[in-house]
Formats: structure tokens, sequence, C-alpha cells
């Protein structure tokens, strides 16, 4: 049996590294991709979406979803991603965009199947697709994995706030409301999935074609770590959302009710504990980081890679 997969994304490089072990991973069947501004804009995360599949020889419909979120102004990620979201790699000019309030909900038609839903960027896509068609949304997500929030580690984009949560916090409160049974991998937990700085660099320096593109791809976001969290590795944070998508036995979660913090100012996008009103979620609190090193080198780094570069 293979797990049926739609995937909202905002690639964004961590991103494309889900997106290629989605594509990659025998036990996933990914059936189509749904794409969100977010680290980069949306014509540009588009074509980054179209890159990454294509590197994963994955021909699978990608529709295009919201440039903005719900109601504040975009922001886009370029200090964490690069000005094309690409890191350091030569990307070609992205074609325009026309923006959608429905691209989950294309995706979900394309795929034609109940699937387990991914998220990994804003949840913008998602807030649209519950208000446009919940039903249909609803008959069709059996599970909902998104990668978000933060409830017990220092947050990326300012006091606690995790970025996918702060770019959106109405969509993702929204989101949390509709009591999807949506499982948060936050974080808190992604942190402890690191690629070394020299691991990033072997990659780089390797002759194979396909090691260079991950290792420049890579560069970018050891570079941003070391400047701004003086980490020796990066962060990577989206591929552990579909590891857990496919292996929720890897992972321990909690039933918390979160609140969403909707500020304009301090405290925007932070996700707390909250009132026994607030919607019960499904947070992950701890993961067995083991198996997810092994899985990557599976499918993405195993040709050059060992154990030991995911150790920070
Ligand atoms: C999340 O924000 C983005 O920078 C990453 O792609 C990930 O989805 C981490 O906060
Ligand atoms: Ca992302």
């Amino acid at each position: 049996m293979t797990l049926p997969l739609v995937i909202d994304t905002d690639p964004g490089i961590d991103d494309a590294l889900a997106l290629i072990l989605a594509a990659r991973a025998p036990e996933a069947r990914l059936l189509a991709v749904s794409v969100s501004y977010g680290n980069t804009t949306l014509d540009r995360a588009t074509r980054n979406a179209r890159l990454a599949l294509a590197r994963a020889n994955c021909q699978v419909p990608v529709f295009p979803g919201s440039d903005r979120p719900l109601a504040r102004p975009l922001v886009t990620a370029k200090e964490t991603h690069g000005s094309e979201g690409f890191g350091d790699l030569d990307t070609p000019p992205p074609e325009p965009v026309a923006p959608t309030g429905t691209s989950i909900l294309d995706a979900l038609r394309a795929a034609g199947e109940p699937v387990t839903l991914v998220t990994l960027g804003p949840l913008t896509n998602l807030a649209l697709a519950l208000r446009n068609d919940p039903a249909f949304l609803r008959s069709r997500v059996v599970r909902h994995v998104a990668m978000g929030g933060n409830i017990a580690a220092a947050g990326n984009s300012g006091g606690l706030a995790e970025f996918n949560v702060w770019c959106d916090p109405e969509a993702a409160a929204e989101v949390l409301a509709a009591e999807m049974g949506t499982e948060l991998v936050g974080l808190d937990v992604t942190r402890r999935l690191v690629i070394t700085a020299p691991g990033v660099e072997r990659l780089a320096n390797h002759p194979d074609p396909e090691a260079q593109w991950f290792g420049r791809l890579l560069s970018f976001y050891v570079r941003f770590h070391h400047h701004f969290e003086g980490l020796p590795g990066a962060v990577i944070n989206d591929p552990l959302a579909v590891a857990l998508a496919l292996r929720p036995r890897w992972g321990r979660a909690e039933t918390l009710r979160l609140t969403v913090n909707c500020a304009q100012g301090a405290g925007r996008g932070e996700t707390t504990v909250g009132l026994p009103s607030d919607p019960p979620v499904r947070v992950y609190r701890d993961v067995d980081i083991a198996p997810v090193h092994a899985l990557l080198l599976q499918h993405l780094f195993g040709a050059w890679l060992t154990v030991s570069d995911f150790r920070p």
C-alpha cells in the first residue's frame, strides 16, 4: 500500500528537499502539488516547485494558489532562502502566474482519491479551500500534517513565532478552528533535523552534478543559520513533515488546545497553549530522528553523505 499525498508548499530550500523526498519515496504516491507565496513570491515558488519535481523526474500537476496572506501585506524570506527562494542555485526567470484561491481544491480534484495533505508553507491556501468548499475538502483530506507553529523553542520570526504561522496568523487560526485533525510539526521539533556545514560543503564540492545541485541549494541556508543563529549547519524543517506523514510512529504527538496570536505587533504568529475553548490540535512533541536521517540518506543524499552529516 502506498500513501497518496498532496503537498501545499512555498519552495523554499527545505521545501525542495521535502518535495523530492515525497516524489522519490516508494511508500508515497505524490499526486499533485499546490503552491503558496511564503519563502518567496508565488511566481518564483511555482517555478521552484517545478524545478524540484523535475529533479525527481516527477510529473504531477502543479497549481499556483495565493500570492499573499488573507489580510496582511506580503513579506517573503529573502534573507533565509535567497532572492529567488532557491539559495545559490541559478534559476530561469519565473513565468507570470495567476493567483487563485482554489489551488488545494484543484490539487485534490486532480488527485482523484482521498489523500494525506501535507502543508509546508503559510496556511492561506488551506484557509481559502475551507472557505470555498469545506465539504469537498473534508471528504478528500483524510489526514493533514502541517509544518508550522512552535511551543517550546526559540522562534524564527521574532519571539516564539514560527515563519509559516507568522506569515498568515489569521489563516492558521481559521485552519485550526476548523478542527480537521491537523497535526502540527513545529519548529521546536524540526530544529532537531540539521544537516551539517561540512556535509553541505562536501555536496557543493562533489564532482557529481546532482550533489552540486543540493550543495548549492543548501549553502545559502547554512550561511543564514551561521549568521543568525551561530549554527554550524542548517535546520531542514519541511522534510520532517513528509517523514511524519509517511511514518507517524516516528513521532509522539499530544492533543493541545492552541491559540494563534493574531496581534499586529509583538507576539504575532505565536502558537501557545490556550484556553479549554481553543481548538484541540495534535502537536508533535518529540520525534525519533535517526530513522529520518536514514530516510534522507536513502532518497536524497546517500551517494555522498553519511549519518554523521546530520548530527549537529
Ligand atoms: C518554515 O518556514 C520556511 O522558512 C521553511 O520552508 C519552513 O516551512 C520554518 O519556519
Ligand atoms: Ca516551507
